[in-house]
């Protein structure tokens, strides 16, 4: 099932976006800036609950839930590029490690995709780390493209990222 996320979420979302980074960078990123990921729970479920806490139309945060567990989230509002005007964004998107490859990814972006089309949204963009083949790949069978934009992401050391894009 997928629901809108409630401020008694934080703690796990920031448990699940931790441990999802920490799973799925391990090659993509340097071991002591993921490490140092573990001491930012208290941080991180403070930032949840402020994004949370704030009422924004076009801002949401979804959650995917097997019984009684948060498995994944989506981070879902209106695009943070200069270049783009009205378009949607996918901020962010993890699930807990030991879900990935289980279909919990397709049935949240399916969510998104009705979420953003609700707030008005006719395209969507996301950014991805280029050495992130997995997620391009979940994206592109998706039918996300790649829009050819490129930018470095400050994570400690400069990752490079792509841009794609998708008509809602
Ligand atoms: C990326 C992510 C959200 C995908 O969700 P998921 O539930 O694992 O993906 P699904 O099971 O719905 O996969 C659907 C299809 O996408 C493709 N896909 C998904 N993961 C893939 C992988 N690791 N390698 C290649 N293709 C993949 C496949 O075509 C898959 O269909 P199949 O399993 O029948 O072959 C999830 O794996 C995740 O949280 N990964 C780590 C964090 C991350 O990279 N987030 C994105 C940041 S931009």
């Amino acid at each position: 099932m997928i629901r809108q996320a409630t401020s008694l979420d934080a703690a796990r979302l920031a448990d699940i976006h931790i441990t999802s980074w920490q799973a799925a960078y391990a090659d993509l990123l340097p071991a002591e800036f993921l490490d140092g990921m573990s001491a930012e729970r208290e941080r991180r479920t403070e930032q949840w609950q402020g994004w949370l806490s704030t009422d924004s139309s076009q801002r949401s945060i979804l959650v995917a839930v097997d019984g009684e567990e948060v498995v994944g989230f989506a981070h879902t509002g209106p695009s943070g590029d200069k270049d783009l005007n009205e378009v949607g964004e996918l901020y962010a998107m993890y699930l807990d490690p030991s879900r990935y490859r289980q279909g919990w990814g397709s049935q949240l972006l399916e969510a998104v995709s009705e979420d953003l089309r609700r707030s008005g949204f006719t395209t969507a963009s996301l950014w991805v780390m280029t050495d992130n083949t997995n997620a391009r790949a979940f994206y592109e069978q998706a039918g996300w493209a790649a829009d050819g934009k490129v930018t470095e992401m400050c994570l400690g050391v400069d990752i490079p990222a792509v841009r794609y894009q998708r008509a809602l």
